[in-house]
């Protein structure tokens, strides 16, 4: 069904399946993959039957960063007047009000470690690395890394990671707080599957603000957090799958959700 040439999209249920297909180049992900990306989590977004996303890699890399042969090629002022990479926070998080999972196959570095942590959730393959490696090439982060690894890990690791490109086993990821959860590599996709189905399960709107609060709480101060949540829990008591949900466990029977 995928009309796509850097991914591939299928669909598994209210599952959308998303997997970065340019092995050759460990996935680097150029122009093109972004712009395939934000059509693909588009459609994603605007389909009411689908209700969560698992994004992975082909072969033995999630992605090894920004694609560095375009990465070379664009100047300062290219990068500068099309406001460069400023994209994947519109597109892949702004715009995206459902959850989605990266399940995490092999190598996430640069770019790939930020796409990563653009995700609701990390799922990682116990030979799965972690890293920002742009230093050695003369940068830095520019997809989000310095703040959204400082914020997962802390300050002082992350600066550790950033200011040396060291990269991060799995374990070493989930012990720092950057990935939900590790499984073996031959059992990732099942596990993340497995948990995208969970969700897609629940109850659509619940999930909607649960995704928003969860997040706020990184850019929020707490007690504005503590109203966004409160204000959420409020909007949610006027809703039909609420009291479905509270029937459904008086009744002790199974609920049906309608996303209303
Ligand atoms: C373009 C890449 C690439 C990348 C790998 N390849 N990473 N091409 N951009 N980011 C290509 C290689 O050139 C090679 O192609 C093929 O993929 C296989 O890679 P190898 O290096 O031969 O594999 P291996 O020896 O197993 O080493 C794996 C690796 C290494 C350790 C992951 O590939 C590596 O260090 N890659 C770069 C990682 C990195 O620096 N990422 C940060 C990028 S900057 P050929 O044609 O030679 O066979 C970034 C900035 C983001 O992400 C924010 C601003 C945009």
């Amino acid at each position: 069904m995928s009309e796509y040439r850097t991914i591939k999209v299928a669909t598994d249920g209210g599952v959308t399946i998303v997997t970065l297909n340019r092995p050759e180049a460990l996935n680097a992900l150029s122009s093109a993959v972004l712009e395939e990306l934000i059509a693909a989590f588009a459609a994603f977004q605007a389909d009411d039957g689908q209700r969560c996303a698992v994004v992975t890699g082909e072969g033995k890399a999630f992605a090894a960063g920004a694609d560095i042969k375009e990465l070379a090629a664009t100047s300062a002022a290219q990068f500068y007047a099309a406001d460069g990479l400023s994209r994947w926070q519109s597109h892949l998080v702004r715009a995206v009000r459902k959850p989605w999972i990266a399940a995490v196959n092999g190598f996430a570095l640069g770019g790939g470690c930020e796409l990563a942590m653009m995700a609701d959730l990390i799922i990682a393959a116990d030979t799965a690395r972690f890293g920002q490696p742009e230093i050695k090439l003369g940068t830095i982060p520019g997809m989000g890394g310095t703040q959204r690894l400082a914020r997962a890990v802390g300050q002082a690791r992350a600066m550790e990671l950033i200011l040396t490109g060291r990269m991060m086993d799995a374990a070493e990821a989930q012990g720092a707080g950057v990935v939900a959860r590790v499984v073996p590599a031959d059992g990732l996709m099942d596990a993340a599957l497995e948990t995208a189905r969970t969700i897609a399960a629940m109850p659509p709107l619940a999930v909607l603000a649960a995704k928003e609060a969860v997040h706020a709480a990184a850019n929020l101060p707490l007690e504005d957090g503590l109203v966004l949540e409160r204000r959420l829990f409020h909007l949610l008591a006027g809703t039909e799958d609420k009291a479905e949900g509270m029937a459904a466990f008086i009744e002790k029977r199974t609920a049906e959700w309608k996303g209303r």
